[in-house]
């Protein structure tokens, strides 16, 4: 299809780790170097769509054409994806921290509580379930699942749970964290394709064609 094929189309993507702050020197978070986000995000701008992507701190350049609003924790990824709807498309690639501290305003001194402190940990917001049952649910709204065994059956499993429509699985068993290369299965109601690794580049690209064959 043209090259312009996603003009007029609004596609939000969050990429990279969140940092929950245990207190102002301290955080939690995912591994997640935010490429394979930054590149889907690149390849769809170049094709023409309007796309904003919300973006947890890592050090990349922001693709060409492509709106990019940085947040630090799940909370504040939520709210900026949230005031990003309507949009066509969602793809929420961002490895967000399942848990939240109760961050501490000043740095916590080792051995101030006869021991290592206590993380009153709460549940962070599953950002991808809540927009598959969000009155402005995008139509094409895709997950992704890192898994380092039964990738397939964990990930067809989390398409049921999450209410989302396709689930991109990483096996990230090999070296995929902060590599440049990625080895996916693409999940849909119609099935599983398993691609052959290649650069997260390249996934992106035959992402955004495949994009393009469903919503245009
Ligand atoms: O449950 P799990 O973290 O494995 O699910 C991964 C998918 O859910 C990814 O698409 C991720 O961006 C999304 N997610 C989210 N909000 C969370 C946790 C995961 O949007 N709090």
């Amino acid at each position: 299809k043209r090259s312009q094929s996603l003009a007029g189309k609004r596609i939000v993507i969050t990429a990279g780790p969140t940092h929950e702050p245990i207190d102002p020197v301290r955080y939690i978070a995912n591994r997640s170097s935010g490429r394979q986000g930054y590149a889907i995000a690149g390849a769809l701008a170049r094709l023409g769509a309007d796309v904003e992507l919300i973006s947890g701190p890592v050090s990349l350049e922001t693709p060409r054409g492509v709106k990019r609003i940085d947040v630090e924790t799940a909370l504040e990824m939520e709210a900026a994806v949230n005031r990003t709807l309507p949009a066509d498309v969602a793809i929420l690639v961002a490895a967000v921290a399942d848990w939240r501290a109760e961050a501490s305003p000043r740095k916590i001194k080792k051995g101030e509580t006869g021991g290592p402190p206590e993380l009153n940990l709460t549940e962070n917001p599953d950002i991808l379930a809540g927009l598959a049952t969000h009155d402005q649910r995008p139509a094409l709204l895709i997950g992704f699942a890192a898994e380092t065994d039964k990738v397939v059956g964990h990930a067809k499993a989390k398409l049921d749970r999450k209410g989302c429509d396709w689930i991109v699985a990483n096996d990230v068993s090999g070296d995929v964290m902060g590599g440049t290369e990625n080895s996916i299965h693409l999940i849909t109601a119609n099935g599983v394709e398993s691609w052959e690794q290649m650069p997260k580049r390249e996934v992106a690209r035959r992402l955004a064609e495949r994009i393009v064959d469903a919503i245009v």
